[in-house]
């Protein structure tokens, strides 16, 4: 559920093998495309985007019967808070299976009053974090109502915070 994201080459930047998972067939390729990275396509169940001189995998289809890994190191933003209620434990359950048990994690979430208006991206209770990820702790929150989603303020949203997860390490 990465889509096109820039984090892709934060994270890359900074040493990691990356690998994505994305449904968007055209939102993979624009990640390519827009930071002019080559690559070579492999067909298979997920076709799957590889840069040619960049440590940078994406593959293309349904997260949730994507089975590669084990991977030492899961990143969120944008994925979880995007999933409706009724999917999140599937969703975090998927993941815990693709990882190593010592896995580093940063998950990063949004709190806001839910009552005031409904998602995605959705308010995460710091105790369904947890749940979902036993491992995580809370690291940092900011103030991020400058960046809620136009219909947040209109329904008259005062206050959104984005929340930084990491799991402890062993
Ligand atoms: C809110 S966007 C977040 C993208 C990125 N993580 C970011 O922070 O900018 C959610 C993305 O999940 C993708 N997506 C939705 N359902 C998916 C699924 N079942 N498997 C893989 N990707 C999915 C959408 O196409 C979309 O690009």
């Amino acid at each position: 559920m990465c889509g096109k994201t820039p984090d892709l080459l934060w994270l890359e930047e900074r040493g990691n093998e990356v690998v994505g998972v994305e449904l968007s067939e055209i939102a993979v390729a624009a990640f390519f495309e827009e930071n002019d990275i080559e690559y070579e396509a492999i067909d298979g169940e997920f076709r799957h985007y590889r840069a040619t001189d960049r440590s940078i995998s994406l593959y293309c289809g349904d997260y949730f019967k994507f089975r590669e890994g084990p991977f030492d190191a899961h990143y969120d933003r944008g994925a979880f808070v995007a999933m409706s209620p009724d999917l999140r434990p599937y969703y975090a359950k998927h993941t815990a299976s693709l990882l190593t048990k010592d896995a580093a994690q940063l998950v990063i979430t949004v709190e806001y009053d839910q009552s005031v208006c409904d998602g995605p991206p959705y308010s995460i209770d710091p105790a369904e974090a947890t749940t979902s990820w036993p491992r995580l702790r809370r690291h940092a929150w900011v103030d991020d109502t400058g960046n809620a989603p136009p219909k947040f303020l209109e329904a008259g949203l005062e206050k959104m915070h984005e929340v930084v997860w990491l799991a402890d390490q062993d």
